[in-house]
């Protein structure tokens, strides 16, 4: 069994990231358990916070939980064409002592989706997560894409997915990336 955590920047009630995280889960294939994980409890990242008192239990957990994962799926919203705050917050932590980063996200399988309620679907965000992803030594995985556009419409107001392309779109991703996860693992 391959396993994915799932960790959505945005965590709000009506939040079409989060809901889209949430029908990732659901859409991941036999053979992968997809798990999702909040950056809620996680603090704004201060050096002297971590000097005092070292990493914060909430960081511990995630940094834990994607160590021990095969592969990890960033459900990105998009703030000012670019990476949220919120989300790169938590990695920026997640990366903290430089001499654990390693254990966490070297070589680790990572993929990429997103949604806006605009017509972007998070491109400007997802491009702007490159540098970072490469700078961590991740392996993004860049078989598939998926931008999700116009996201008021694809989710209702309980956050389903009613959008049955978006759907099928999903599935492939999930397949897709599923795949490269577990050919990671078996080294190959
Ligand atoms: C946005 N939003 C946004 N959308 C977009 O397509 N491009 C952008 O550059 C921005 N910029 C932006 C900045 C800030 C500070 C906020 C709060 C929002 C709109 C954004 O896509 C929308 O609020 C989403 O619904 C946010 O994601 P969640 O919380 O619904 O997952």
């Amino acid at each position: 069994m391959t396993r994915i955590v799932v960790l959505p920047g945005s965590w709000r009630a009506g939040s079409v990231n989060l809901a889209l995280a949430r029908a990732a889960v659901a859409a991941a294939p036999a053979g992968c358990e997809a798990v999702l994980h909040s950056i809620r409890e996680v603090p704004l990242y201060d050096g002297d916070l971590e000097t005092a008192s070292g990493i914060p239990a909430p960081v511990r957990a995630l940094k834990d939980a994607v160590a021990a994962a095969d592969g990890l799926l960033l459900v990105t919203p998009e703030y000012n064409n670019s990476v949220p705050g919120t989300l790169k917050n938590a990695i920026d932590w997640m990366s903290r002592p430089p001499a654990d980063s390693a254990r966490v996200f070297a070589g680790r399988p990572v993929g990429l989706i997103g949604a806006t309620p605009g017509a972007g679907g998070t491109r400007l965000a997802q491009g702007a997560w490159l540098p970072v992803l490469k700078t961590l030594g991740t392996q993004l995985w860049t078989g598939g894409s998926l931008f999700v556009a116009g996201a008021s419409k694809v989710f209702d107001a309980s956050g389903r997915l009613t959008d049955e392309k978006v759907r099928e779109l999903l599935e492939k991703y999930m397949k897709g990336f599923a795949e490269f996860v577990a050919a990671a693992r078996r080294g190959g």
